[in-house]
């Protein structure tokens, strides 16, 4: 098997939960030759996924991405054991299924803060180092809800935080692609997590399928494939693009 990541360090945000898109990712990154960071803000779930991986090329940290100096000390220690950064996932996110005026204040500075600010922090924290390799790869995990106004699970707020996630990565794209660091981003539609888990009958999984053209929802591995893609040097030359893994639920 032709392996992508070989020699790369790839940081994976909110990447502990056993039924995410984000271990999926660590695996496959794993798989093709990648050292992994795991990281995530509940710390039990980083218990549980520590031992999946050969130590020598994986480490993960307890981290809240809307810390700036969790932020700053993950990409501390991955330099320590690790030497270099060239790829970061942003992939830590959390949803509020409400209607406009639901929206308290508080659920507007938390979806905002982790999907958001999270995304800014964490970037921020890793890109001196890759312009000072003069490579890097950053990868923003958005939404469909951010080009609809709307998926099937995200609120309002949800959808304004995955928006401006497109619009963040856009302009870092322009600013660090002198620099060597590509900046991507990804909607992925419904894609079966935990998110998703429990929370579909029968009838509206049916009625969804209806606007799926490949008939199915997503699964973590279909969004995983497309961040190894974004991740490796396949995708090199390209930066500040969006791409859709949706089944075809959202065409334009
Ligand atoms: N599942 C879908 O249908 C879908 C669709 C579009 C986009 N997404 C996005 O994909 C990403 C992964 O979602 P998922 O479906 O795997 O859900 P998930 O809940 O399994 O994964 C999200 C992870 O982020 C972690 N996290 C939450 N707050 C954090 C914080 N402050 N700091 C660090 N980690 C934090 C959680 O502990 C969890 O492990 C999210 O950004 C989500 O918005 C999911």
């Amino acid at each position: 098997m032709a392996k992508f990541l070989e020699e790369k360090v790839c940081i994976v945000t909110g990447a502990a939960g056993a039924n995410g898109i984000g271990l999926r990712t660590a695996k496959l990154f794993y798989e093709h030759g990648a050292s992994v960071v795991i990281t995530d803000v509940n710390e039990q779930a980083c218990d549980e996924v520590r031992g999946l991986f050969d130590e020598k090329r994986c480490l993960v940290l307890t981290a809240n991405v809307v810390s700036k100096g969790d932020c700053d000390r993950v990409a501390g220690e991955v330099m320590e054991k690790f030497g270099r950064i060239d790829v970061l996932v942003n992939n830590a996110g959390i949803t509020q299924p409400v209607k406009f005026e639901e929206i308290q204040p508080d659920d507007y500075d938390r979806i905002l803060d982790v999907n958001l600010r999270g995304m800014l922090y964490m970037s921020q924290s890793v890109t001196p180092i890759m312009k000072q390799q003069g490579v890097g790869s950053i990868i923003n995990t958005s939404s469909v809800s951010a080009q609809r106004g709307g998926g099937i699970f995200g609120g309002p707020h949800y959808s304004a935080a995955k928006a401006g996630m497109l619009g963040l990565g856009k302009a870092m794209a322009r600013e660090l692609g002198v620099f060597g660091v590509r900046v991507n981003s990804v909607t992925p539609g419904l894609i079966a997590t935990d998110i998703t888990d429990g929370k579909l009958d029968d009838a509206m999984k049916a009625k969804i399928l209806e606007g799926i053209p490949l008939n199915r929802l997503g699964t973590p591995e279909d969004v995983a494939k497309t961040f190894l893609f974004l991740a490796s040097d396949l995708s090199d030359y390209i930066t500040g693009a969006t791409i859709d893994v949706n089944g075809g639920m959202h065409i334009h």
